[in-house]
């Protein structure tokens, strides 16, 4: 067929495509049929292929010219490449260049932004704030369509309890509830509710699945669990994204109860097709396919590609091993027609769903990219989120520092514009940026700013120590910026321990111990053990990496122009030996609150407490909460009841708080956590106001996967907790009939 008959057939669909959702579908689905009829197996096999183009690095490349691939039917999917101008440029290599003119797909990975960085996701989880991570997703969307892009590789929805593990920094924490709300809120921003808009951009739920469960913390270790403890704790989230609607789903590098994630067919066809009637196309990770050969699951790359496509695997995310093999293994047999078919085919639906064979430059508007890429709106937004995400972890009254206030600024971090954004950091760029530092000077008057480097992030140099102490002794108060360089967390970056890196803390307690108020800014990806620091400081403020305009929300809230609300989403530990340590734990045969002193469920050099518990954060001012009450202490298994509490801001500030609620089922046929989370809201309250919140308490939140496996309720007595953080609540009990 030629290209001109392949216009004439989408011509006749583009009037389909404009009618109600589902009829467009319909017409979609019957013209991406007729292509495949046309379709020969090798341009279908390159429509099972994406390939990293040269413009950004992130895993090794495996191929010397994309182009030429593109030209000749070999790869209709492309990543790493972006703006308009390049996008095009590709894009009609595709359209005008080979036989069928498929378009491509442009996809990146716009994790916390595109060109305007938003905080790292577990920094914007700690916000609580459902409508602003909805909106950062949004203007990452936005930024990334109007720079070309369709197809973005997030939201990274890894439940973990691993610290040591550096991509804790791209996910939501620890909580399956909270995590499932934010998945939720991150796909409708990527999306919003019409793909084919083009400002909108498809959403890739990764990594499927339990990747976050590495043993010992280590990037791509393996991953057992029992299917109970995995369904409860670890799939609610990729659940929530594959309901919100997201239209792809990225396989994980690990393996899981002996099967590595990319060729794993219960998680691809008994759960995600069957179970949840995911409608969309798999990709894998990163040459997740050749991996199975190390993994020691596949005789060969041959081997590797036919089980994974035979799994439900549509796409090759840089292997190319569907490129080099999947001809061959269709023609042995091996892998049927009708398995390829179906993998075109919902690669193709999504193509069109995207608008793409409407226009295939629907992205690539230099116009609109100038409009929106950093746009003023964008940067707003950006610091808002931000100041968001800090979380307040100790003041003992240090802040907010008064405008004015003599201050030494110390800190190789606070100075640095790149830290800031933290890893996959997309197209943002840092030359425009200002550090804490400037926007501590731009506050405050440079007149009243002094800053030394001290020490660097890293390594044993003293030799800056003796100037910090210096102006340390000169000002008022001291701001010191710790915590890890941005390529410490993230992919790859595991760590075995997890304190601050380096002299950091030793210059910590040098300055502390000249008795000036020292308030410590942390740069991080991960909880940190901070003990030490926790004794030392006299305020702490979470600052993860907050991106562009990191430094000014920074800088808002030591100054107090943002009252911190943030809570922390991951629990932090005293001590690495704690590690997993987790809010949502079982009690044991021998909780730690029994009489006898030593046969019990404990450490004998440590509490069982975390040092900072999930939920946590402070405010500038205070919150009374009154005592929890029920509209019923008895609930049908259809019925609902009330639990109210009210909240009440005692202090001087007006500030928010992030009222959250917790149920704990006392006895099941399964032990059940201590708590769970099944509900919050975040209100702002102005100083004496007082605001009752309400939650509705429904049998579903009560339900878990029961002895033998059915999920629903049982019957029995419950605790109910509402408090600032999981660790401080107020608590009242109700039956469940
Ligand atoms: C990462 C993914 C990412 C992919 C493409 C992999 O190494 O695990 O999260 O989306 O690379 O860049």
């Amino acid at each position: 067929m030629n290209k001109l008959i392949f216009c004439a057939m989408l011509a006749v669909a583009l009037p389909l495509y404009s009618e109600a959702r589902n009829a467009e579908y319909a017409g979609l689905a019957a013209k991406v049929d007729s292509l495949l009829e046309v379709m020969t197996l090798e341009e279908k096999i390159g429509q099972m292929v994406l390939l990293t183009s040269d413009w950004d690095v992130t895993g090794p490349t495996m191929r010397d010219n994309y182009v030429e691939d593109i030209r000749a039917g070999r790869c209709g999917n492309i990543f790493n490449a972006h703006t308009t101008a390049y996008v095009r440029e590709l894009q009609r290599v595709a359209v005008e260049e080979t036989r069928l003119g498929i378009p491509i797909m442009f996809g990146y990975d716009v994790i916390h932004g595109h060109r305007t960085i938003f905080p790292i996701s577990l920094g914007e989880s700690c916000s609580w704030d459902l409508e602003a991570i909805e909106k950062s997703a949004r203007v990452a969307a936005e930024e990334s369509a109007a720079s070309g892009l369709n197809w973005t590789f997030a939201p990274c929805v890894d439940i973990s309890v691993e610290p040591r593990w550096g991509r804790v920094s791209e996910g939501a924490g620890e909580d399956p509830y909270l995590g499932s709300r934010i998945a939720e809120a991150r796909v409708r921003g990527f999306q919003g509710d019409d793909l084919s808009d083009s400002l909108t951009i498809l959403a890739c739920v990764k990594h499927f699945t339990g990747y976050g469960a590495p043993m010992a913390g280590r990037d791509y270790n393996t991953v057992d669990m029992s299917e109970r403890w995995f369904r409860e704790f670890y799939l609610p989230p990729y659940k929530a994204a594959v309901d919100a609607g997201a239209m792809s789903v990225m396989t994980s590098f690990n393996e899981l109860d002996g099967v590595p994630a990319t060729a794993n067919r219960h998680l691809l066809q008994d759960i995600l097709r069957n179970e949840w009637g995911f409608k969309g196309f798999v990709v894998t990770d990163y040459t997740s396919i050749n991996e199975m050969v190390h993994h020691g699951y596949a005789v060969d790359d041959k081997d590797a590609a036919c089980k994974a496509v035979n799994a439900g695997v549509d796409m090759d995310l840089q292997g190319v091993l569907y490129l080099e093999y999947m001809k061959e293994l269709v023609e042995s047999g091996k892998v049927s027609e009708k398995t390829i078919d179906e993998a075109v085919r919902r690669i193709l639906m999504v193509k069109g769903k995207l608008g793409l064979f409407d226009d295939p430059y629907r992205y690539c508007d230099p116009e609109t990219e100038k409009r929106i890429v950093y746009s003023e709106a964008n940067l707003e937004a950006a610091r808002d989120v931000a100041r968001k995400s800090l979380v307040l972890l100790k003041n003992d009254g240090t802040l907010p520092i008064m405008k004015g206030e003599k201050v030494a600024v110390i800190g190789e971090l606070a100075d640095s514009e790149r830290d800031l954004l933290g890893s996959w950091k997309a197209a943002g760029d840092w030359d425009f940026m200002s550090s804490i530092l400037d926007e501590i000077r731009k506050y405050n008057g440079a007149e009243n700013v002094l800053y030394a480097e001290g020490c660097k992030k890293y390594g044993d140099d003293r030799s800056g120590f003796a100037e910090a102490l210096k102006i340390a002794k000169k000002a008022d108060k001291v701001v010191m910026v710790i915590g890890e360089d941005w390529n410490w967390s993230g992919e790859a970056a595991s760590r075995t321990s997890i304190g601050i890196p380096g002299v950091q803390s030793e210059l910590l307690a040098e300055i502390a111990a000249t008795g000036k108020p020292v308030a410590v800014v942390l740069l991080n990806g991960r909880p940190l053990d901070l003990s030490e620091e926790s004794e030392t400081a006299s305020a702490i403020l979470e600052a993860w990496y907050p991106g562009t305009m990191g430094g000014a929300a920074v800088t808002d809230v030591l100054f107090g122009e943002y009252n911190p609300s943030g809570k922390l989403t991951m629990t932090f530990p005293r001590t690495i030996g704690q590690v997993p340590i987790f809010y949502y734990n079982k009690n044991t045969g021998r909780p730690v609150y029994l009489p006898d002193e030593k046969y019990k469920s404990k450490y004998i050099d440590c509490s069982n407490d975390p040092l900072y518990p999930f939920g946590f954060g402070l405010s500038y001012t205070d919150f009374e909460y009154s005592d929890i009450s029920l509209s019923s202490d008895k609930m049908d298994d259809d019925g609902c009841i009330e639990a109210s509490v009210t909240v009440t801001n005692i202090g001087k500030m007006p500030g928010e708080e992030v009222v959250q609620l917790y149920i704990r089922d006392l006895v099941g046929s399964v032990t059940r956590p201590v708590k769970m989370l099944r509900g919050f809201e975040k209100v702002a309250l102005r100083p004496g106001e007082s605001r009752k919140i309400v939650f509705k308490v429904t049998p579903d939140m009560l339900a878990f996967y029961r002895q033998d496996m059915t999920y629903g309720t049982e019957p029995g007595d419950f605790h109910l907790f509402i408090g600032s953080s999981s660790a401080d609540v107020k608590q009242a009990s109700f039956t469940l009939l």
